[in-house]
């Protein structure tokens, strides 16, 4: 699916498999790079999005990553072993993937699942940019729903301002993952500091959100009222 000109959504709950995060696609000269890469589950649906656009999965040099989440991360393992895909990790999350913590990543928490190895992993730090044909990528370190996670500053090529947010807009707080309130809040507040037109987050199907600096700033201000502990697993049914 196409958001912006080479700039496209090929992973997600509608378009992959429902455990999956978003994965974000963006040419960069005859290679391909991915932000985030979804689960295990979708990896073959994800191959078939990328083919589907005229792309070769065997292209994807690079993943990028939001964080060492399962639904986010969980596939680099493959495109490691098919392709020779490295993974990019800040290194406040490097520990749980590397010891594939199935608490920290999430993968038995909320999945049931086994977190697959990945052997290479590079890190990303904040400020670092990366040239693609839709514009410069930057990272921006934003802990707080993980202490390792990153959102990405795309500055199209067309003029658009796009924040590519994973979880630290709407993601989940558990003390369990390491997620931290007040590292959070300063990561918002340095969010609401920027400038952007739209932004697209971990979790839903295709959209661009637009008014996104009212928007995140609504988000920031509502941030962290209420906490529930009911929140259910996806891989049990619960009759009631
Ligand atoms: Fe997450």
């Amino acid at each position: 699916m196409k958001l912006l000109p080479s700039f496209y959504q090929v992973g997600g709950p509608a378009l992959t498999h429902p455990n999956d995060a978003t994965a974000f696609l963006l040419p960069v000269g005859e290679k391909l790079a991915l932000i985030d890469c979804c689960t295990p589950e979708g990896y073959d649906a994800l191959l078939q999005n990328i083919r589907a656009l005229g792309f070769d999965p065997a292209d994807v040099l690079e993943i990028y990553a939001t964080h060492g989440h399962y639904d986010h991360i969980g596939a680099a393992a493959l495109f490691e072993r098919d392709f020779g895909t490295t993974l990019h990790l800040h290194g406040e999350d490097r520990a749980a993937v590397d010891a594939c913590d199935p608490i920290m990543t999430t993968a038995r928490l909320l999945y049931g699942q086994d977190f697959p190895p990945v052997r290479n992993i590079l890190p990303l730090t904040d400020g670092e940019r990366m040239e693609t044909d839709a514009g410069v990528l930057e990272v921006i370190h934003t802990p707080g729903h993980t202490p390792g996670s990153c959102c990405f500053a795309l500055e199209h090529v067309c003029g658009i301002r796009v924040l590519i947010a994973g979880d630290t807009l709407h993601g989940g707080f558990s003390h369990k993952i390491g997620s931290d309130e007040a590292r959070w809040r300063e990561s918002l507040d340095r969010l609401c500091s920027l400038d952007f037109d739209c932004y697209v987050m971990g979790h839903c199907n295709p959209i661009l959100f637009c008014d996104a600096n009212r928007r995140i700033d609504s988000l920031r201000r509502s941030f962290a009222n209420y906490y529930t502990p009911w929140f259910k697993t996806f891989y049990e049914s619960y009759p009631y």
